[in-house]
This record gives structure tokens, sequence and C-alpha cells, in this order.
């Protein structure tokens, strides 16, 4: 399928990986990218420059497609080296950066220099239009479906995506909620030209967490995340557990006068235990709606495949069917 993204990026399908916090390690980047999508690997993960360059440096051991990394720009009291992940970047010749959690303006001239395709994700029109006015390349809208941080409007993405498309002049891609050939048609038709998906990809054989994590997303249905920091401003989907419920109860008797110290317990530090050990009840981490539509764990070969085989028999057959 040819699209402006697949045509911008090089790659031959328009499925799109999206940054995770312990998850988007090189295994599946290379494995999106071997598959003909785009893998990323996530930067904020491995934490220094060093640690990224080698992340980098085994995602090209096993693949020669195109991959891009996660650049997540969030308020921190100690801010990670971004210059030096930058660097890393650059010296390992990635050609694409998923920018996400700020304007990433300070960061472009450099990544423009080297020739970096930058796609910013944003949960609003309003943060599209500002990344096409500084410059980024392409936007992935993230609707109020996403696992992760859906932003505070909730806008959901049936709204989200033709307002994008009435509004933009950049490519973009449809994130959050999607899983299958349904979902990149559906994408297309309200304006984007691809998809980004987060969730779906947690649940494939290459995917380098717990089997635990996994198996909890096949379990779950889409009533089963749950919207927490709400009251920080920071929202984030996540799938419920006893920790996460505990954190609501937080939320609802501390109210607006709610620090993020009051629920450190349930979100700080949370992800390695999850991701890696296998401790479900750890706290709060990222999910979408989306493991509503989630039942099988394929390799993401299979997946890629099924969601471009599905696309292709949609448009050809029960959409043209209705016109002729
Ligand atoms: C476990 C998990 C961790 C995530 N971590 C990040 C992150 O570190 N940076 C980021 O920009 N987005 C992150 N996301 C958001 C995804 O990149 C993507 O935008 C989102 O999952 C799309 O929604 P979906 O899950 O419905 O596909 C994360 C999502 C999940 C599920």
């Amino acid at each position: 399928m040819k699209t402006r993204i697949t045509e911008m990026l090089g790659i031959q399908h328009p499925v799109i990986q999206g940054g995770m916090h312990h998850v988007g390690f090189a295994e599946l980047a290379a494995a999106v990218s071997n598959a003909g999508g785009l893998g990323i690997i996530t930067g904020l993960t491995q934490g220094t420059p060093e640690k990224l360059a080698n992340e980098i440096a085994r995602c090209r051991e096993m693949t020669d497609k195109p991959f891009g990394v996660n650049l997540t720009f969030l308020p921190s009291l100690t801010p990670p080296d971004y210059p030096g992940l930058i660097q890393a970047i650059i010296d390992g010749g990635v050609k694409v950066v998923e920018t996400a959690g700020n304007n990433p303006a300070q960061w472009l001239p450099i990544l423009k220099q080297h020739n970096i395709k930058v796609i910013h994700k944003c949960t609003s029109v309003r943060h599209a239009l500002k990344a096409e006015a500084i410059g980024c390349d392409a936007v992935s809208v993230d609707g109020f479906e996403c696992g992760g941080h859906p932003g505070e409007d909730d806008v959901p993405n049936f709204i989200l995506l033709p307002r994008a498309a009435d509004e933009l002049t950049i490519p973009f891609v449809a994130s959050g909620g999607m899983a299958d050939g349904r979902s990149l048609v559906a994408a297309l038709a309200l304006g984007a030209e691809g998809i980004n998906m987060g969730t779906r990809f947690i649940v494939t054989k290459e995917a380098p967490v717990h089997e635990n994590v996994k198996q909890a997303i096949l379990a779950a249905s889409e009533l089963d995340t749950r919207l927490v920091m709400r009251p920080l401003r920071n929202t984030e989907r996540v799938l419920t557990n006893p920790s996460v419920e505990r954190l609501l109860q937080k939320e609802a008797a501390l109210g607006n006068d709610i620090k993020f110290d009051d629920i450190a317990a349930e979100v700080a530090g949370v992800y390695p235990k999850v991701m890696h050990n296998g401790d479900m009840d750890a706290g709060a981490w990222s999910c979408g709606m989306v493991a509503g539509l989630i039942h099988d764990q394929p390799t993401v070969q299979q997946l890629i495949d099924t969601i471009m085989a599905e696309a292709k028999t949609i448009i050809q057959q029960r959409l043209s069917g209705f016109i002729n």
C-alpha cells in the first residue's frame, strides 16, 4: 500500500509501532521494521546516550530496514540528557524520530540538519497544527481511546481524525484504538495516511515483555482501562488492577489537593516490575481500550500481514460492493 507516510518513511506498509516504555526495545522495533512497518525504539527506557547507542546498534544488527527512536519530553526535576540522546540518534544513522509529551521545537533544527524525519505524537488538533507550524514532517494523532497519555480534551478518533484532516497539510497517522485491517481502512477513510499502534504490538511473539503482561491484555475487555492522574493533569490510560483502584480511591479522597508524592507508590518505577518481572499488581501501566479487540498472540509479521490482507479485502470487496 502506498500513502504519503510510506513514501516519506520508505516503508512498505503504513503501520507504525509507537514508542512504549520498557516495551520498545530493539527486538520489537526490528520485528516491526522487518515486517514492512516502522519499528520504534523507546529512547527514555535506555536512559543514557551510551545505552541508546547500544540499542540502536543492536537493532541495526537485526534489520536493514528503516526504524525510528521515540523521544518523550516529560516534566522532570532531573531531565534526561536529551542532547546526548539526540547525538546517539544522529551517530546511529537513525532517520526517523517520534517525539511526544511536549513541544519538540528546540530539538528540530539539529534533527532537520541531519535529515531526520520528525513525527510528533499529539492528542489535539491545536497541538497538531503547532507541530506543523514548527516544521514537523508528520503527526501521529492520538485519540482518547489510546493507551498511555490521551491528554485532557477527551476527543475520540471518530471526531479527532477528520478534524485533523480538515486542518492539517502535513500527513498524519491515526493512533489509539488501532488493531486490525478494519482500523486501517477506517483511519484511511477519515483522512489519515496510516496507523500507529501501541497496545496491539505488546501482544505479539516478539514483544520483549513478560508473558503475564500479554495474558493480562488478552484477558481484558474494552471496559478494563482506567484514567489515572487526572487531577494532576497528566492523565494516563492504564489497565485496571488492585493498585490502580487504590490510586483512584486516593484521587477521589484527596481531590485537587493531591500531589505526585501521594501516588508515587502506584506510579513510580512500575514499568520494569510489570514488563520485565511480570508483577502485574506493581502499579499503573499504560494500556488502550483496544485490549477488547485483542484475542491472539501472533508474530509481528503475521499481525501486519493480516492487517494488510484484511484492509485490502475490505476495500476491494465490502466497500466497493456497496457502490457497484
Ligand atoms: C505500555 C505502553 C507504554 C507507552 N509508553 C510510551 C512512551 O514512553 N512514550 C510515548 O510517546 N508513548 C508511549 N505509549 C503510547 C504509544 O506509543 C501509542 O501512542 C499508544 O499506545 C496508542 O494507543 P493504543 O495503545 O490504543 O494503540 C505507551 C503505550 C503503552 C501501551
